[in-house]
């Protein structure tokens, strides 16, 4: 065991103000009221930043949340600048009497449905100060604070998808080695020699079943600038765009360099769907041949250039501030079951149109690859938790959701998107079509991606889980995102998420 704990340095945000005796008039009835010994505990145990429900710097991380449904009230938010840090959190937390029946969530923040990442009846722990990234000597390992603002900490241990994928495997395949705090309140690590059964279930096995992580030590290589950008096209050219994204999806085994995502969006300013792609080409090419089936294409906009990773995904700040609701599936790389899917959402957003009361709302339905080359890397590097190693053939993976503003307008729209995920799965189905994964970093919280890994990966998960947690504290007192225990229950994230829900079929 190492007892490496990285310096704890002053944060960065120093003299928090205080909002005035009106909003605080506000907030209290909601948060202050409730107990807040824990809390005080917290700050007893030396922990120098522990947030009340009136201060500014609480309301600003709680606005942080990308999406609004996931913005709850826990007692108290605190903010541990390094790991020795976030031991004294655990130590506090699930050790001391003061808070023996508090309960707590661990946060980045991107999650976008309530109860992942952030707890109402509790405290969250919020990783946000730990955020360092080093570089080593000769640039082959990167050290991640796994509250980067790059949303890192949930992102890693659900898999990980990005640009490099084709190249590269899931971003959790390269993980050489990960830091965590277990519910003892020991520092582990866990890399190809020392705790290997823990390396390989964090990989896509949810970090929050497993203890505290605050440092990915990376694979680090090199990149330059990349070729892309994104495209819009006339929803007529549906059928040209399914044809292409077959063949690509089919091609990707042969051409890694490049990715390629394809959504049809619906846009509040246009009232209408309109097909937007993202192309990269990781190695910096124009309109490489890869891309050919979709450059006759003729496009009503496009952003393709050379440009950094960060000005590339900047293209992405999608629907920031509304309420997010999301589902996801995977199919077959048949044309037959994308061209339904499609039609199928076409028909959600026409319900949405003609039955919201709020024209304020934006759709996807984005479709990703996932060809067999993702799982050959991830099994190179070490081998994931996945199960994606079992599939033998190429397959797409589905994205659908929409935002919108208010809590009724959520309550509104999250049935029919669940109904016509629903008519898309059971479609894929009676075509043989239907692929039994879910990607974890995508799925709302009726979905059971743990599940979907296969029986073999859960049993190791749970083995996992007893032995750096044999009473099973992160379980039960950190009930939000999706729980090992709950596999199997009929949702992978559980009673919690089912009350504040109500249940919403
Ligand atoms: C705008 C946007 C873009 C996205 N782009 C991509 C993309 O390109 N590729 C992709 O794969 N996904 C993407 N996602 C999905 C994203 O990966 C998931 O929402 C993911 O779960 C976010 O994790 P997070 O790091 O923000 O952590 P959170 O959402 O805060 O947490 C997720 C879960 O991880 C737990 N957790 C977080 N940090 C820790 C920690 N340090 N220790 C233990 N447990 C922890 C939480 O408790 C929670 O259960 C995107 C999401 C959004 C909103
Ligand atoms: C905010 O609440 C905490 C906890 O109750 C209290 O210790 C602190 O003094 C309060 N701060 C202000 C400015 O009211
Ligand atoms: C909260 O956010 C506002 C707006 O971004 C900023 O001006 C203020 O300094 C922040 N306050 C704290 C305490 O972080
Ligand atoms: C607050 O919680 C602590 C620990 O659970 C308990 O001892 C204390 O009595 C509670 N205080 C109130 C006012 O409920
Ligand atoms: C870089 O350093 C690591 C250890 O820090 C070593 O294993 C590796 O071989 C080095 N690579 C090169 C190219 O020097
Ligand atoms: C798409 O093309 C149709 C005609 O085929 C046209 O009426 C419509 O305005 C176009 N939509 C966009 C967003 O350009």
């Amino acid at each position: 065991m190492h007892t490496d704990e990285g310096g704890c340095q002053p944060s960065q945000t120093r003299g928090y103000t205080h909002r005035g005796a009106v909003s605080i008039l506000l907030v209290l009835p909601v948060a202050l009221a409730r107990n807040s010994t824990c809390c005080e505990a917290l700050r007893g145990a030396g922990l120098a930043h522990v947030l009340y429900p009136n201060s500014t710097a609480y309301e600003n991380r709680t606005e942080s949340y990308w999406s609004v449904s996931a913005q709850l009230t826990p007692y108290c938010i605190v903010q541990p600048t390094c790991t020795s840090d976030v031991v004294k959190v655990v130590n506090t937390l699930l050790k001391g009497a003061a808070c023996s029946s508090t309960k707590f969530a661990v946060r980045g923040g991107h999650t976008t449905w309530a109860g992942a990442a952030k707890i109402d009846d509790g405290v969250t722990v919020d990783m946000g100060f730990i955020k360092t990234v080093t570089l080593d000597k000769n640039a082959s390992t990167a050290s991640i604070g796994t509250g980067a603002f790059v949303g890192v900490g949930g992102f890693m241990t659900g898999g990980g998808n990005s640009f490099f994928l084709a190249r590269q495997g899931f971003a959790c395949d390269n993980v050489k080695n990960f830091e965590m705090v277990t519910a003892n309140g020991d520092i582990v690590h866990a890399n190809a020699d020392e705790n290997p059964d823990l390396w390989q279930a964090l990989k896509g096995g949810a970090g929050a079943n497993f203890g505290i992580l605050t440092r990915y030590d990376m694979y680090a290589f090199r990149a330059g600038n990349l070729w892309g950008g994104t495209a819009t096209y006339n929803k007529s050219t549906s059928a040209e765009h399914i044809a292409a994204y077959v063949k690509w999806t089919d091609n990707v085994n042969k051409y890694t360099a490049g990715s390629n995502i394809l959504i049809w969006t619906y846009l509040p300013s246009l009232v209408d769907i309109v097909i937007l792609t993202a192309y990269e080409d990781t190695e910096g090419n124009e309109w490489p041949a890869g891309f050919e089936g979709f450059k006759a294409i003729p496009r009503i906009t496009d952003t393709l250039r050379i440009d950094s990773h960060k000005g590339l995904i900047a293209e992405f700040e999608i629907g920031y501030r509304y309420r997010d609701i999301w589902f996801t599936m995977t199919f077959a790389n048949d044309p037959e079951v994308y061209t339904k899917i499609v039609e199928f959402n076409q028909a959600f957003v026409d319900e949405r149109k003609a039955s919201s009361d709020d024209p304020d709302f934006g759709t996807q339905c984005m479709t990703q690859s996932i060809p067999t080359i993702f799982s050959k890397h991830s099994v190179e590097k070490g081998g994931n938790i996945m199960g994606l190693d079992k599939l033998d053939h190429n397959v797409v993976m589905l994205l659908s959701n929409i935002a919108v503003k208010t809590a009724e307008q959520e309550a509104v729209a999250r049935p029919p998107l669940r109904y016509y995920g629903e008519k898309m799965q059971d479609f894929a189905a009676s075509k043989g079509g239907l692929i039994d994964w879910v990607y974890l970093n995508y799925a709302d919280w009726y979905q059971d991606p743990l599940a979907s890994y296969g029986a073999d990966n859960v049993e190791k998960i749970r083995t996992v889980v007893r032995k750096f947690d044999p009473q099973g504290i992160f379980q039960t007192k950190a009930p939000g995102g999706f729980k090992i225990s709950k596999v199997g229950t009929g949702s992978g994230a559980g009673v919690e998420e089912r009350a504040l829900y109500g249940d919403v079929m």
